[in-house]
C-alpha cells in the first residue's frame, strides 16, 4: 500500500489507474479504524478493481476545538490495518493540503443538515458536505462507501453527490456492531468499564421501539418508553430518538413509508448516535 499526502500525488496515481480501465473506489475516514471502518473496505474491494482509503482527520466537522485536540491519532496502526485489508492506496494528507492560506468555500446542504445532529452541532455537516466533496473532486473516485451508522451523514453525501453532478456512485454499508449489539464506533473507547456496560441500552431500548410499533404501539409512546429506558440504564441525556422518513428524514408519526429510528444520547462524557430501520 502506497501513502501519499499530495492531491497532485494522489491524480498521478488515479490516472494510471483510470487510464488501464480500472475502476476506483473510495473510503473516507478519520482513522482510529475499527472493524465497522474495515467492512467499508470489504465492500469497496468488492465494488472496484482500486481502493482508496483517506484518513484526514477534519478540523472544518468538530464544532469544539476539545474534541479535535482529543480525537484518536493513530496512522502508523492504522495504515497496518488497511494494508492487511487490500487497500491499494492512503491519501492522508495535511491540513494544509485540504485547507490552503485563503480557503473560502464551504459546501452546505440545506434540510438534511439541518435536524438530529445538526441542531445539537451547529456546522458539523457543513464541514463534512465541504470535506466529503473535495475528497471526491480530488480522487475521481468512481464509488464511494459509507456507513450506514451515520445515517443523516449518508443522506447529506447521497445528496451533494447529486446535486453537484459528482459521478461517484455513493453505497451505504450496515453497521458493526459489538456482540452486545452497541454500534462499533471510536468513541466507545472512552467509555469507563461501568458505561460501556451500559452503553447497550441504547440499541436494546431502539429495537424494543421498533418491535412495539411493528405490533401496533403508536409511535410516540413506544418512543417515549425508549427514552425512559435509555435514561434509567445511566445515559445522561436523550438530545433525540425520533422516527424519521428515511431518506427525507421528515419527522413521522407513522412509519407509513420507509422509515428509522435515529437517535443520540450521552453517557459518561460520550455522545453515542445510532439509528435502526422500522421494516427490515
Ligand atoms: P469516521 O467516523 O472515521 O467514519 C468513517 C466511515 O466509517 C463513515 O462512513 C462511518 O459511517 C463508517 N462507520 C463508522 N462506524 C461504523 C460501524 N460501526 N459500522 C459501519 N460503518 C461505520 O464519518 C466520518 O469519519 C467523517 O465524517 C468523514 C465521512 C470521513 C468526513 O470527514
Amino acid at each position: 500500500m502506497r501513502t501519499v499526502r499530495e492531491v497532485k500525488a494522489l491524480r498521478g496515481v488515479v490516472a494510471s489507474w483510470k487510464a488501464v480501465g480500472q475502476t476506483v473506489a473510495v473510503v473516507p475516514t478519520m482513522g482510529a479504524l475499527h472493524p465497522g471502518h474495515l467492512s467499508l473496505i470489504a465492500a469497496a474491494r468488492a465494488g472496484a478493481d482500486r481502493v482508496i482509503a483517506t484518513i484526514f482527520v477534519n478540523p472544518r466537522q468538530f464544532n469544539k476545538p476539545e474534541d479535535l485536540a482529543r480525537y484518536p491519532r493513530t496512522e502508523d496502526r492504522d495504515a497496518g490495518m488497511l494494508a492487511t485489508a487490500g487497500v491499494d492506496l492512503l491519501f492522508a494528507p495535511p491540513a494544509e493540503a485540504v485547507y490552503p492560506e485563503g480557503f473560502a468555500t464551504s459546501v452546505s446542504v440545506a434540510g438534511l443538515s439541518e435536524g438530529l445532529c445538526g441542531a445539537h452541532r451547529p456546522g458539523h455537516f457543513d464541514g463534512v458536505a465541504t470535506v466529503v466533496t473535495k475528497l471526491f473532486l480530488m480522487t475521481g473516485a468512481d464509488r464511494a462507501f459509507f456507513g450506514e451508522k451515520d445515517w443523516q451523514q449518508l443522506q447529506i453525501v447521497r445528496r451533494l453527490a447529486r446535486d453537484l453532478n459528482i459521478p461517484v456512485a455513493v453505497t451505504g454499508c450496515p453497521t458493526l456492531r459489538e456482540a452486545d449489539g452497541l454500534a462499533m464506533s471510536s468513541r466507545n473507547t472512552r467509555l469507563s468499564p461501568a458505561d460501556r456496560a451500559a452503553a447497550p441500552a441504547l440499541f436494546r431500548a431502539m429495537s424494543a421501539a421498533v418491535a412495539a410499533i411493528r405490533r401496533g404501539t403508536p409511535p410516540d409512546e413506544a418512543l417515549a418508553r425508549a427514552r425512559l429506558e435509555v435514561l434509567r440504564a445511566g445515559f445522561s441525556e436523550v438530545e433525540y430518538l425520533e422516527l424519521r422518513g428515511a431518506e427525507g428524514l421528515e419527522p413521522l408519526d407513522a412509519p407509513d413509508r420507509p422509515a428509522r429510528i435515529l437517535a443520540a444520547a450521552w453517557l459518561g462524557g460520550v455522545r453515542l448516535i445510532d439509528n435502526i430501520a422500522i421494516d427490515s
